[in-house]
């Protein structure tokens, strides 16, 4: 049995002295009594932060991995991996608020007065997490007019402001679907067979609502005004001028390529090569969503816990975090790519020679 002075020891591998000893509730201090509820209110914030690192840890292989001017299949392997497991901590990070929330309004009030000015606003890990994603000062919301980054001095400021400068995984993600070959293969092109296959699709919908039996003419307007308006919206993302105008005045952010390649790994997932693409676009998409339900689920928190009052970093408190939860959505473009999603039916076939080369090399040979 070893002990505490071997090379190798559970407490010092994990350094659970200092790890145990950094919790320094404020209360109990200066004559004040002492709130119980303080050491869980602190246990879960460091809690927090450590799962932050390890996202961070996950989020900056991944990132490396796409700065590759080639990902090979395995990487793609490894990535959706290490994205599950965010997206596995993301959920572990949702459920933590069960835990904070056994703590009452009044308990909370009971030591909230001495954190003042400290709060979660100023969490440089969490600032990072989110500027790695891609989420960029313009598209912040603001509130009392400084940019969120003012809350940080020297080197911790340094590295946000340079973080904002580099390439983040949304930039390498739409760099990534824009580099993937799949868009004008041999005699086929994509976006012109898609575009065909949807104007079939509409106008089939329009003659079976026309010819109708079960529909009065009232109804049939209202369908067909609908085949129009989402008519006007394929149109808008197939052309590519209207969708850099959207990305001008901010209602898209990916580019127009990056779309058109989303969609095709979209449609076409049950090709071998293109799944592994495929899981990971989803993965992406439920990496959003567990961030928004998080600060969904932190906002309803903190309405238990505050009401209206504003928060200890100074901003409106809830009403500035509800904000945040739509606002600060990063993958939502290609969470919509099921807006331009067509039924199996009407989906251009690809051409066999195609298909081979999206197989797997050893099913080809056997053909
Ligand atoms: C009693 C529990 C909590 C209350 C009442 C609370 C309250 C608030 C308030 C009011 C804000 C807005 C900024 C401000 O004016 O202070 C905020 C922001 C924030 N809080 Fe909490 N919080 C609590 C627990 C937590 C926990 C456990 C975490 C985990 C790390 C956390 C992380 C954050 C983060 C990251 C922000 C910045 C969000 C953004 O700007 O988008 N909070 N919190």
């Amino acid at each position: 049995m070893s002990d505490q002075t071997s090379s190798v020891h559970y407490i010092n591998y994990l350094d659970l002295d200092k790890i145990l000893n950094a919790q320094h509730p404020l209360s109990g201090k200066k004559n004040k009594s002492e709130a119980h509820e303080e050491m869980l209110f602190i246990i879960i914030h460091q809690t927090y932060e450590l799962w932050f690192k390890q996202i961070i840890h996950e989020l900056t292989s991944i990132m490396s991995l796409f700065k590759k001017e080639k990902i090979d299949e395995e990487n793609v392997g490894l990535i959706v991996g290490r994205l599950d497991r965010v997206n596995k901590i993301l959920d572990v990070l949702v459920q933590q608020l069960d835990i904070l929330e056994t703590m009452t309004s009044l308990d909370f009030l009971d030591f909230r007065n001495n954190l003042s000015p400290a709060s979660g606003f100023q969490s440089h890990q969490f600032r990072k997490l989110e500027v790695m994603l891609g989420l960029k000062i313009k598209e912040r919301h603001q509130f009392g007019g400084c940019p969120y980054h003012s809350q940080f001095s020297g080197d911790k400021k340094e590295e946000i402001l340079e973080l904002e400068e580099s390439d983040s995984l949304f930039l390498l993600v739409e760099k990534w679907l824009e580099r993937i070959p799949f868009l004008n293969m041999k005699d086929f092109d994509f976006t012109q067979e898609y575009k065909q296959a949807v104007s079939d699709m509409m106008e089939n919908e329009a003659s079976e609502i026309n010819d109708s039996k079960n529909l009065n003419e009232n109804d049939k307007k209202i369908r067909i005004k609908m085949i129009e308006e989402n008519k006007k919206y394929f149109d808008n993302i197939f052309n590519e001028e209207n969708h850099l105008k959207s990305i001008e005045d901010g209602t898209t952010s990916l580019s127009y390529k990056a779309t058109m390649s989303a969609l095709l790994i979209n449609l076409y997932r049950e090709q071998p090569i293109l799944h592994l693409p495929y899981r990971f676009l989803r993965k992406l998409v439920e990496m959003d969503h567990k961030i928004s339900l998080w600060r969904f689920r932190h906002v309803q928190m903190v309405e238990k816990m505050l009401g209206q009052k504003i928060g200890t970093g100074g901003s409106s408190g809830q009403g500035y975090l509800k904000q945040t939860v739509d606002q600060h959505r990063l993958f939502e473009d290609i969470a919509n790519i099921s807006t331009l999603m067509i039924s199996r039916v009407y989906l251009p076939e690809l051409p066999e020679d195609i298909k081979s080369e999206l197989g797997y090399n050893f099913s080809n040979k056997n053909k």
